[in-house]
C-alpha cells in the first residue's frame, strides 16, 4: 500500500531529481525556459504582485531561482514602503538576477479608500533594510499593474497562478474592472491575514490592515484562494546558520539575500519589534508555491473586517467543524445562518525545517 508518506517522499525525490537536472542544465550553459523544459518538467507560471520589502526581495529572489516555475510578471504595490520605493526595489531585484526581460508594472500607490500606512519602521526607509543596490537602469512597462494582470490571466485563461504579497489593492482593481478575471485566474496565493492575531494591531496582519476592502473584495472574488497567513509564517524564524550560508553564498542573489535578511534583523532589534525574530512571510508563501507540501491546508470561509474600530483588517476563518461541534439546541435553523461555502484554504502548520532547508539550497548552492 502505498502511504501519504510514501508520495511525499517519491515527490520530494523527484523534486530533489528535477531540481539537480535543472541546476546541472544551467551550468551546462542552457538556462531560462530551455532548461527548464528540458529538465522535463511543467512549471507553474506566476505574477508577483508585491510591495518590496525585504521578505518580499526574498520571495522574489526565491521564485527566480527555482526551476518550478516562471515569473511572468511583476507587479509591486505600496506598501511597507511607498510605490517611489516598492517600484524600483522590484526592478533593481530583476537587474541583479539578470532578468530584465520579465515586466514590470507600476501598481496602485495607496489603497482603495484608505490612507497608506506604511512598515519603515521593519523595512527601513528604502524598504531594503537600509542596504544599497544600485539605482535600477530598466524601466517599468507603460501598462498599469492591473492591466498587465488582466491582459495576461486574458491570454491564458486557467494558466497563470498570482503570488500576492502586499496589500491586495492591485488585484482588487483588476478584479473591480473584469469581474470575470477572477474565474480565469489559475489561484492565488495570498501572504496576508491572520486567525490568531495581528502583527500590526492585535486583531490585523499588515498586508490586510493597509488595504481591507481590496482584500475583502479578492477573499470574495471566486478565484481559489490559499492564505499564508501569520499562523504558519510566526512559526517560522530565519536562523543564523542560514543567514551565514546565505552570506557566504557563491551567486549575487543568495549573498544580496543574506545581507538585507541580516539588516534587517538588525533593524528590528534597534527597534524592539518582536524581538529581531525574522519571519520571512512572503518567502514562505513563494516557497508554499515551489513545495506545496510544505503547508497544511484547512477549508474555510474568510471575512475580512472592514469596518471595526480597533479590528480594521482582522480576518475570520469559520470552519465546519467549529460548527458541527456546536451543541444541538444551538444549531441553525435558519437557512441564511448555516456555515457559509469555504473561499479559502488556510495553511495552519508548516514544515520549519524543509522551509529553511528549501530557502538555503535555492539561493546559496
Ligand atoms: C507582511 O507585511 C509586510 O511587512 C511583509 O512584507 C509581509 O508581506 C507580513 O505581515
Ligand atoms: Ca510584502
Amino acid at each position: 500500500m502505498t502511504t501519504g508518506e510514501d508520495v511525499q517522499s517519491a515527490a520530494a525525490l523527484n523534486r530533489r531529481d528535477f531540481v539537480q537536472r535543472a541546476v546541472a542544465l544551467g551550468a551546462a550553459g542552457l538556462v531560462g525556459s530551455s532548461a527548464r523544459a528540458a529538465a522535463g518538467e511543467r512549471q507553474r507560471r506566476i505574477i508577483i504582485d508585491t510591495d518590496p520589502g525585504v521578505d518580499d526581495a526574498v520571495a522574489i529572489l526565491l521564485a527566480l531561482r527555482s526551476p518550478e516555475l516562471s515569473v511572468e510578471a511583476i507587479t509591486p504595490v505600496a506598501g511597507n514602503v511607498p510605490l517611489s520605493l516598492t517600484l524600483p526595489n522590484a526592478l533593481r531585484m530583476l537587474e541583479l538576477a539578470g532578468r530584465t526581460d520579465i515586466p514590470v508594472a507600476a501598481g496602485a500607490e495607496g489603497p482603495l479608500e484608505r490612507e497608506l500606512i506604511t512598515a519603515s519602521y521593519a523595512h527601513g526607509n528604502n524598504g531594503l533594510a537600509g542596504v544599497e543596490f544600485p539605482e535600477p537602469t530598466t524601466r517599468p512597462v507603460a501598462e498599469a499593474a492591473s492591466q498587465l494582470i488582466t491582459r495576461l490571466i486574458r491570454g491564458s485563461p486557467g494558466e497563470i497562478s498570482i503570488v500576492a504579497i502586499g496589500p491586495l489593492t492591485n488585484l482588487a482593481l483588476a478584479f473591480r474592472a473584469d469581474p470575470a478575471l477572477p474565474s480565469m485566474v489559475k489561484d492565488i496565493t495570498i501572504m496576508g491575514g491572520s486567525l490568531s492575531g495581528g502583527n500590526i494591531t492585535p486583531a490585523a496582519e499588515f498586508n490586510a490592515y493597509v488595504d481591507p476592502e481590496a482584500a475583502q473584495i479578492v477573499f470574495h472574488s471566486g478565484a481559489p484562494i490559499t492564505m499564508i497567513g501569520l499562523d504558519v509564517t510566526r512559526q517560522i524564524s530565519v536562523t543564523e546558520v542560514v543567514l551565514q550560508r546565505l552570506s557566504s553564498a557563491d551567486n549575487p542573489l543568495g549573498r544580496a539575500a543574506g545581507r538585507i535578511l541580516r539588516a534587517q534583523i538588525e533593524q528590528l532589534r534597534r527597534t524592539g519589534i518582536d524581538d529581531g525574530t525574522l519571519h520571512a512571510h512572503d518567502a514562505l508563501a513563494m516557497a508554499s508555491c515551489i513545495e506545496p507540501g510544505l503547508v497544511s491546508r484547512h477549508p474555510m470561509h474568510i471575512e475580512v473586517e472592514t469596518r471595526g474600530e480597533w479590528t480594521a483588517g482582522e480576518t475570520l476563518g469559520y470552519r465546519r467543524p467549529l460548527r458541527r461541534s456546536a451543541p444541538r439546541q444551538q444549531a441553525p435553523s435558519d437557512s441564511s445562518l448555516a456555515p457559509p461555502a469555504a473561499n479559502a484554504v488556510v495553511a495552519l502548520e508548516v514544515d520549519v525545517g524543509r522551509f529553511l532547508e528549501l530557502l538555503t539550497e535555492r539561493l546559496a548552492a
